[in-house]
């Protein structure tokens, strides 16, 4: 594979105004190391998806394609607000990190090719794939947040007839083909690809994923260590919010936090910020009973939501 660059050091490639490209920046990447750590799920899963994304570049190049096919695509699948994306770009990082080397992270944007245009998508999804990132990709290291899949690669059988259902087979076969081009053609290329609705994704594209892991709701000792995560992060800020941690309403709060993904309790804690104005105009002010109250009200969203989807 050519490494030589000849625009100069890859750090200073392009700005994303690459459409349907969200973001692009080397690896490895401090934010994306925050994030990682930061995020907190069952023991061994973080290790399992860095000893998967290690494999594709130190094995996939010598592999037959033939006989061990290791396409370079591994996919999370959970609930919204599990902490899919987050952990596809922390995983991004700390596998470049890993394997040292002028690595690329890439993240395509879902919507640029949603349906809107459709009518457009196959050209897109061929121009996206094999040119925008079939160039980064021959030109060094390069990992892809295929973010929300299931817009990329709809499931042909469940889309309805009146949503250009050629054009989604369309866009959909394009998506396939170019991978499989694209996973022969660069084995320095992994796609790290998150869908909400594993429901939703073609039934090829599954079986080209070399690992799916599903993240769940988080554990009950998941909610608490989110919860004080959190109010350790307000406490940085605000210093006597800290005293919040060992109050015995904050154990009660992330009890009553289980079955809310891990957005929903961060942001229940940051709605508490807002319970009152005093709370507001001074967030030191910040109770425990606040807290509590904000998660009791996350609740009652959920259930209303899941009662009216
Ligand atoms: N297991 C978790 N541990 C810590 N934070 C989490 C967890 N799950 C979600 N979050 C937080 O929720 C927010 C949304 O996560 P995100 O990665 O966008 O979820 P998804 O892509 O699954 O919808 C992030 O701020 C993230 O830190
Ligand atoms: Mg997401």
């Amino acid at each position: 594979m050519n490494r030589v660059n000849p625009v100069g050091p890859r750090v200073k490639r392009r700005s994303p105004d690459q459409k349907g490209i969200h973001d692009i920046r080397p690896l490895a990447d401090p934010e994306f190391d925050g994030i990682w750590e930061s995020l907190i799920l069952p023991p061994g899963l973080k290790n399992r998806l860095l000893a998967q994304a290690v494999l594709n570049f130190t094995a996939r190049a010598k592999l037959q394609q033939v006989f061990l096919p290791l396409h370079g695509i591994i996919l999370l699948v959970g609930l919204p607000g599990t902490g899919k994306t987050s952990l596809a770009r922390g995983l991004a990082s700390r596998a470049a990190a890993s394997l040292g080397g002028n690595f690329m992270f890439l993240e395509v944007d879902p919507h640029a090719l949603a349906s809107a245009s459709l009518g457009k998508s196959q050209q897109a999804v061929t121009h996206l794939l094999g040119s925008v990132i079939g160039e980064e990709a021959s030109t060094g290291p390069c990992i892809v947040l295929l973010d929300e899949v299931e817009t990329l690669a709809a499931d042909r059988r469940k889309m309805s007839m009146d949503a250009n259902p050629i054009d989604v087979h369309r866009a959909t076969d394009a998506v396939l083909t170019q991978l499989d081009q694209l996973a022969a053609n660069n084995t320095q290329l992994l796609f790290i690809a998150t869908s909400n609705f594993a429901g939703a994704i073609d039934d090829a594209f599954l079986s080209r994923a070399d690992l799916v892991v599903t993240i769940d709701l988080p554990s009950p000792e998941a909610c608490q260590a989110i919860l004080l995560d959190t109010l350790g992060r307000i406490a940085q800020v605000y210093p006597k919010v800290a005293r919040l941690r060992t109050d015995p309403l904050i154990d009660k709060a992330a009890a009553r936090a289980v079955g809310l993904d891990g957005r929903r309790i961060r942001k229940a804690v940051l709605a508490s910020l807002a319970h009152t104005k005093q709370i507001a105009v001074n967030p030191e002010t910040l109770t425990a009973q606040a807290v509590l109250q904000a998660v009791e009200q996350a609740q009652a969203e959920r259930a209303n939501l899941e009662a009216n989807p």
